[in-house]
Protein backbone atom coordinates (compact mmCIF):
# COMPACT_ATOMS: atom_id res chain seq x y z
CA UNK A 1 0.00 0.00 0.00
CA UNK A 2 1.48 3.42 -1.22
CA UNK A 3 2.43 5.77 1.84
CA UNK A 4 1.96 9.23 1.74
CA UNK A 5 5.79 9.80 1.66
CA UNK A 6 5.75 6.96 -1.62
CA UNK A 7 3.20 8.85 -3.25
CA UNK A 8 5.14 12.48 -2.84
CA UNK A 9 7.94 10.20 -4.52
CA UNK A 10 6.36 9.01 -7.02
CA UNK A 11 4.90 12.31 -7.63
CA UNK A 12 8.12 14.12 -7.52
CA UNK A 13 9.71 11.46 -10.11
CA UNK A 14 6.41 12.01 -12.60
CA UNK A 15 7.18 15.58 -12.74
CA UNK A 16 11.35 14.98 -13.57
CA UNK A 17 13.43 15.98 -16.40
CA UNK A 18 16.76 14.50 -17.61
CA UNK A 19 18.21 16.73 -19.79
CA UNK A 20 22.15 15.39 -22.20
CA UNK A 21 24.00 16.69 -24.67
CA UNK A 22 26.48 15.49 -26.85
CA UNK A 23 28.72 17.41 -29.39
CA UNK A 24 29.72 17.31 -32.79
CA UNK A 25 32.73 16.23 -34.34
CA UNK A 26 35.21 16.42 -37.41
CA UNK A 27 37.88 13.98 -39.10
CA UNK A 28 41.04 15.77 -38.99
CA UNK A 29 42.79 12.88 -40.86
CA UNK A 30 42.28 9.44 -42.68
CA UNK A 31 38.24 9.48 -43.64
CA UNK A 32 37.57 6.45 -45.66
CA UNK A 33 41.05 4.44 -45.49
CA UNK A 34 39.83 4.35 -42.08
CA UNK A 35 37.24 1.71 -42.71
CA UNK A 36 39.85 -0.05 -44.67
CA UNK A 37 41.62 -0.50 -40.91
CA UNK A 38 43.98 2.58 -41.74
CA UNK A 39 44.36 5.26 -38.56
CA UNK A 40 42.53 8.11 -38.28
CA UNK A 41 42.30 11.03 -36.00
CA UNK A 42 38.67 12.83 -35.12
CA UNK A 43 38.19 15.68 -32.77
CA UNK A 44 34.97 16.71 -30.69
CA UNK A 45 33.36 20.20 -32.19
CA UNK A 46 32.31 21.41 -28.62
CA UNK A 47 31.14 24.78 -30.45
CA UNK A 48 27.71 22.45 -31.77
CA UNK A 49 26.01 20.19 -29.62
CA UNK A 50 22.94 18.14 -29.69
CA UNK A 51 20.09 17.53 -26.14
CA UNK A 52 17.93 15.14 -25.36
CA UNK A 53 15.18 15.75 -22.57
CA UNK A 54 13.63 13.19 -21.00
CA UNK A 55 10.01 14.18 -19.57
CA UNK A 56 6.90 12.44 -17.86
CA UNK A 57 4.22 11.58 -20.99
CA UNK A 58 0.55 10.52 -20.63
CA UNK A 59 -0.17 8.15 -18.22
CA UNK A 60 -0.62 4.60 -20.55
CA UNK A 61 0.82 6.29 -23.51
CA UNK A 62 4.16 5.06 -23.88
CA UNK A 63 7.35 6.92 -25.28
CA UNK A 64 6.23 9.38 -27.86
CA UNK A 65 9.56 11.46 -29.54
CA UNK A 66 9.60 15.21 -30.57
CA UNK A 67 12.06 16.09 -33.02
CA UNK A 68 12.21 19.34 -32.39
CA UNK A 69 14.31 20.66 -34.92
CA UNK A 70 15.23 17.62 -37.00
CA UNK A 71 13.65 16.51 -40.25
CA UNK A 72 11.63 13.48 -40.54
CA UNK A 73 12.61 10.15 -41.58
CA UNK A 74 10.13 10.85 -44.50
CA UNK A 75 11.85 14.20 -45.21
CA UNK A 76 8.86 16.34 -44.07
CA UNK A 77 10.68 19.34 -41.92
CA UNK A 78 11.59 19.25 -37.83
CA UNK A 79 8.65 20.01 -35.44
CA UNK A 80 7.32 17.11 -35.80
CA UNK A 81 5.79 14.72 -32.68
CA UNK A 82 5.21 10.83 -33.12
CA UNK A 83 4.94 7.26 -31.55
CA UNK A 84 7.57 5.22 -30.45
CA UNK A 85 6.16 1.87 -31.92
CA UNK A 86 4.73 3.46 -34.93
CA UNK A 87 7.87 4.79 -36.58
CA UNK A 88 9.77 2.53 -39.06
CA UNK A 89 12.10 0.29 -37.32
CA UNK A 90 15.10 1.83 -38.85
CA UNK A 91 14.07 4.90 -37.96
CA UNK A 92 17.54 6.26 -36.13
CA UNK A 93 15.46 8.10 -33.02
CA UNK A 94 13.23 5.23 -32.32
CA UNK A 95 16.71 2.74 -32.29
CA UNK A 96 18.57 4.95 -30.19
CA UNK A 97 15.57 5.02 -27.40
CA UNK A 98 14.88 1.40 -27.89
CA UNK A 99 18.33 0.55 -27.35
CA UNK A 100 18.69 2.69 -24.36
CA UNK A 101 16.01 0.99 -22.79
CA UNK A 102 17.29 -2.34 -23.37
CA UNK A 103 20.45 -1.20 -22.07
CA UNK A 104 19.20 0.87 -18.55
CA UNK A 105 15.76 -0.06 -17.94
CA UNK A 106 16.20 -4.06 -17.79
CA UNK A 107 12.37 -4.99 -17.47
CA UNK A 108 11.07 -4.55 -21.14
CA UNK A 109 8.31 -2.01 -20.34
CA UNK A 110 8.00 0.57 -22.60
CA UNK A 111 7.69 3.49 -20.00
CA UNK A 112 5.57 6.51 -20.02
CA UNK A 113 7.89 9.13 -21.15
CA UNK A 114 7.98 12.25 -24.02
CA UNK A 115 11.78 12.17 -25.95
CA UNK A 116 12.33 15.80 -27.33
CA UNK A 117 15.59 16.29 -29.37
CA UNK A 118 17.24 19.01 -30.60
CA UNK A 119 20.31 19.85 -32.45
CA UNK A 120 22.66 22.78 -33.80
CA UNK A 121 24.93 20.28 -35.40
CA UNK A 122 24.47 20.82 -40.06
CA UNK A 123 22.70 17.72 -40.71
CA UNK A 124 24.82 15.15 -43.56
CA UNK A 125 27.80 17.30 -43.49
CA UNK A 126 30.02 15.25 -41.47
CA UNK A 127 29.87 16.82 -37.98
CA UNK A 128 28.53 13.81 -36.29
CA UNK A 129 25.08 14.87 -36.08
CA UNK A 130 23.54 11.04 -36.14
CA UNK A 131 26.31 9.77 -33.62
CA UNK A 132 25.61 12.97 -31.34
CA UNK A 133 21.52 12.78 -31.35
CA UNK A 134 21.84 9.01 -30.41
CA UNK A 135 24.64 9.53 -27.87
CA UNK A 136 22.47 12.44 -26.28
CA UNK A 137 19.71 10.12 -25.98
CA UNK A 138 21.20 7.12 -24.61
CA UNK A 139 23.17 9.17 -22.17
CA UNK A 140 19.71 10.85 -20.91
CA UNK A 141 17.36 7.75 -20.88
CA UNK A 142 20.40 5.95 -18.90
CA UNK A 143 20.34 9.01 -16.33
CA UNK A 144 16.53 9.48 -16.46
CA UNK A 145 16.08 5.59 -14.85
CA UNK A 146 19.19 6.34 -12.56
CA UNK A 147 22.37 5.24 -14.18
CA UNK A 148 25.68 7.05 -14.72
CA UNK A 149 26.51 5.72 -18.69
CA UNK A 150 29.77 6.08 -19.49
CA UNK A 151 31.57 6.63 -22.77
CA UNK A 152 32.53 2.93 -22.91
CA UNK A 153 29.15 1.97 -22.84
CA UNK A 154 27.32 4.35 -24.79
CA UNK A 155 29.60 4.08 -27.75
CA UNK A 156 28.64 0.53 -28.74
CA UNK A 157 24.87 1.33 -28.17
CA UNK A 158 26.00 4.38 -30.73
CA UNK A 159 27.76 2.24 -32.95
CA UNK A 160 24.34 0.37 -33.86
CA UNK A 161 22.62 3.06 -34.43
CA UNK A 162 25.31 4.69 -36.70
CA UNK A 163 24.74 1.06 -38.85
CA UNK A 164 21.34 2.63 -39.72
CA UNK A 165 22.87 5.91 -41.37
CA UNK A 166 26.18 4.62 -43.02
CA UNK A 167 26.02 0.46 -43.50
CA UNK A 168 29.15 -0.18 -42.45
CA UNK A 169 30.75 2.41 -40.67
CA UNK A 170 34.20 2.25 -39.10
CA UNK A 171 33.68 3.36 -35.77
CA UNK A 172 35.16 6.80 -35.28
CA UNK A 173 32.06 9.06 -35.04
CA UNK A 174 30.25 7.21 -32.09
CA UNK A 175 33.63 7.33 -30.64
CA UNK A 176 34.82 10.78 -30.72
CA UNK A 177 31.59 11.92 -29.81
CA UNK A 178 30.83 9.08 -26.65
CA UNK A 179 34.05 10.38 -25.48
CA UNK A 180 33.74 13.76 -26.28
CA UNK A 181 37.77 13.84 -26.62
CA UNK A 182 40.35 13.85 -29.62
CA UNK A 183 40.61 10.39 -30.72
CA UNK A 184 43.72 8.11 -32.83
CA UNK A 185 41.16 5.74 -34.00
CA UNK A 186 41.75 2.20 -35.68
CA UNK A 187 39.13 0.45 -36.56
CA UNK A 188 38.37 -3.06 -33.86
CA UNK A 189 41.15 -0.94 -31.93
CA UNK A 190 39.12 1.12 -29.47
CA UNK A 191 39.80 4.16 -27.91
CA UNK A 192 42.77 5.82 -27.64
CA UNK A 193 42.80 9.28 -26.58
CA UNK A 194 45.24 11.65 -28.59
CA UNK A 195 46.83 14.16 -26.40
CA UNK A 196 46.97 17.66 -27.86
CA UNK A 197 50.69 19.51 -27.53
CA UNK A 198 49.24 23.11 -28.89
CA UNK A 199 45.86 24.34 -29.03
CA UNK A 200 44.61 23.75 -32.68
CA UNK A 201 42.24 26.58 -34.37
CA UNK A 202 40.24 25.47 -36.61
CA UNK A 203 37.75 27.50 -38.91
CA UNK A 204 34.99 25.04 -40.24
CA UNK A 205 33.11 25.77 -43.42
CA UNK A 206 29.98 24.54 -44.85
CA UNK A 207 29.41 23.89 -48.59
CA UNK A 208 26.16 24.17 -48.09
CA UNK A 209 25.87 21.03 -49.89
CA UNK A 210 24.18 17.94 -48.64
CA UNK A 211 26.25 14.49 -49.29
CA UNK A 212 25.17 10.99 -48.31
CA UNK A 213 27.93 8.94 -45.84
CA UNK A 214 26.09 5.75 -47.50
CA UNK A 215 26.50 6.85 -50.97
CA UNK A 216 30.28 8.40 -51.03
CA UNK A 217 31.35 4.90 -49.04
CA UNK A 218 29.26 2.56 -51.22
CA UNK A 219 31.35 4.45 -54.27
CA UNK A 220 34.70 4.14 -52.84
CA UNK A 221 33.93 0.25 -52.20
CA UNK A 222 32.82 -0.25 -56.00
CA UNK A 223 35.84 1.20 -56.89
CA UNK A 224 38.07 -0.49 -54.52
CA UNK A 225 36.35 -3.87 -55.39
CA UNK A 226 37.83 -3.28 -59.12
CA UNK A 227 41.16 -1.72 -58.25
CA UNK A 228 41.69 -3.23 -55.05
CA UNK A 229 45.94 -2.77 -55.68
CA UNK A 230 45.54 0.74 -56.43
CA UNK A 231 42.94 1.74 -53.43
CA UNK A 232 44.90 0.02 -51.10
CA UNK A 233 48.19 1.82 -52.33
CA UNK A 234 45.96 4.85 -51.25
CA UNK A 235 44.52 4.01 -47.76
CA UNK A 236 48.22 3.25 -47.16
CA UNK A 237 49.39 6.95 -47.69
CA UNK A 238 46.80 8.37 -46.34
CA UNK A 239 47.21 6.11 -42.79
CA UNK A 240 50.97 6.99 -43.19
CA UNK A 241 49.76 10.40 -43.21
CA UNK A 242 47.30 10.12 -40.47
CA UNK A 243 50.23 8.00 -37.93
CA UNK A 244 52.47 11.86 -38.95
CA UNK A 245 49.74 13.86 -38.10
CA UNK A 246 49.26 12.16 -34.58
CA UNK A 247 53.15 12.87 -34.07
CA UNK A 248 52.50 16.15 -35.13
CA UNK A 249 50.12 16.99 -32.97
CA UNK A 250 51.08 15.58 -30.00
CA UNK A 251 54.38 17.09 -29.74
CA UNK A 252 52.57 20.92 -30.31
CA UNK A 253 53.27 21.78 -34.32
CA UNK A 254 50.91 23.45 -36.04
CA UNK A 255 52.73 24.46 -39.13
CA UNK A 256 53.59 20.10 -39.88
CA UNK A 257 49.74 19.39 -39.11
CA UNK A 258 48.72 22.26 -41.59
CA UNK A 259 51.29 20.63 -44.21
CA UNK A 260 50.08 17.01 -43.33
CA UNK A 261 46.12 18.13 -43.80
CA UNK A 262 47.10 19.57 -47.66
CA UNK A 263 48.78 15.89 -48.28
CA UNK A 264 45.59 14.24 -47.06
CA UNK A 265 43.21 16.44 -48.86
CA UNK A 266 45.28 15.79 -52.70
CA UNK A 267 44.89 12.40 -51.36
CA UNK A 268 41.49 12.70 -51.22
CA UNK A 269 40.84 14.07 -54.42
CA UNK A 270 42.53 11.41 -55.86
CA UNK A 271 40.83 8.51 -54.13
CA UNK A 272 37.43 10.68 -55.99
CA UNK A 273 35.47 11.86 -52.44
CA UNK A 274 36.42 15.66 -52.92
CA UNK A 275 34.21 18.18 -54.83
CA UNK A 276 34.41 21.57 -57.10
CA UNK A 277 33.11 23.62 -54.01
CA UNK A 278 35.63 21.94 -51.78
CA UNK A 279 38.73 22.40 -53.88
CA UNK A 280 37.45 25.86 -54.22
CA UNK A 281 36.90 26.73 -50.42
CA UNK A 282 40.34 24.39 -49.36
CA UNK A 283 42.02 27.23 -51.98
CA UNK A 284 40.52 30.12 -50.84
CA UNK A 285 41.72 28.92 -47.08
CA UNK A 286 45.22 28.83 -48.24
CA UNK A 287 45.09 31.76 -50.01
CA UNK A 288 43.93 33.75 -46.98
CA UNK A 289 46.50 32.15 -44.56
CA UNK A 290 45.45 28.95 -43.14
CA UNK A 291 48.43 27.18 -41.93
CA UNK A 292 46.08 23.80 -44.01
CA UNK A 293 43.08 23.02 -45.56
CA UNK A 294 40.98 19.90 -46.37
CA UNK A 295 37.63 18.05 -47.08
CA UNK A 296 36.59 16.33 -43.83
CA UNK A 297 34.11 13.09 -43.61
CA UNK A 298 32.50 11.36 -46.58
CA UNK A 299 32.83 14.62 -48.79
CA UNK A 300 31.02 15.51 -52.33
CA UNK A 301 29.73 17.92 -49.99
CA UNK A 302 29.78 18.85 -45.98
CA UNK A 303 32.33 20.71 -44.47
CA UNK A 304 36.50 21.62 -45.03
CA UNK A 305 39.06 22.44 -42.00
CA UNK A 306 41.31 25.17 -42.26
CA UNK A 307 43.84 25.32 -39.47
CA UNK A 308 44.92 29.10 -38.55
CA UNK A 309 46.64 31.07 -36.25
CA UNK A 310 44.54 31.74 -33.58
CA UNK A 311 44.56 35.71 -35.37
CA UNK A 312 44.21 34.77 -38.72
CA UNK A 313 40.49 33.02 -37.71
CA UNK A 314 38.27 35.85 -38.80
CA UNK A 315 40.64 36.68 -42.08
CA UNK A 316 40.00 33.14 -43.03
CA UNK A 317 36.32 32.70 -41.99
CA UNK A 318 35.35 35.80 -44.10
CA UNK A 319 37.60 34.14 -47.44
CA UNK A 320 35.40 31.45 -47.31
CA UNK A 321 32.20 33.08 -46.86
CA UNK A 322 33.46 35.19 -49.78
CA UNK A 323 34.34 31.47 -51.60
CA UNK A 324 31.22 30.58 -51.28
CA UNK A 325 30.89 28.86 -47.61
CA UNK A 326 27.13 28.63 -46.31
CA UNK A 327 28.72 29.21 -42.47
CA UNK A 328 31.69 28.96 -40.90
CA UNK A 329 32.31 27.80 -37.26
CA UNK A 330 35.50 28.18 -35.07
CA UNK A 331 36.56 25.99 -32.88
CA UNK A 332 39.82 25.18 -30.67
CA UNK A 333 40.75 22.38 -29.97
CA UNK A 334 43.09 21.41 -26.65
O1 LIG B 1 30.81 12.12 -43.14
P1 LIG B 1 30.93 11.45 -41.84
O2 LIG B 1 31.23 12.34 -40.73
O3 LIG B 1 29.81 10.53 -41.56
O4 LIG B 1 32.27 10.59 -41.89
C1 LIG B 1 32.40 9.45 -42.63
C2 LIG B 1 33.78 8.97 -42.41
C3 LIG B 1 34.13 7.79 -43.28
O5 LIG B 1 35.48 7.46 -43.00
C4 LIG B 1 34.04 8.16 -44.75
C5 LIG B 1 33.22 6.60 -43.01
C6 LIG B 1 33.46 5.94 -41.68
O6 LIG B 1 32.59 5.14 -41.28
O7 LIG B 1 34.50 6.14 -41.03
Amino acid sequence: MDTRADQTQSRRSECETTVATAPGKVILFGEHAVVYSRPAIAVPVMDVSARATISPGELGGGVHILAADLPAPDGNPGGHRYRLRDAASDDPLRASVELALDAFLHNGSEPDVLVTITSTIPIARGMGSGAAVATAIVRAVGRHFGHDPQPEGISPLVYEVEKLHHGTPSGIDNTVVAYAQPVFFVRGEGMKRLSVGARLNLVVADTGVVSSTREVVGDVRRRWSADTERYEGLFDEIGAVARLAKSAIERGDPKAVGRLMDENHELLMTLGVSSPELDTLVKAAERAGALGAKMSGAGWGGNMLALVEADRAPTVASALRGAGAASTIFSQIS
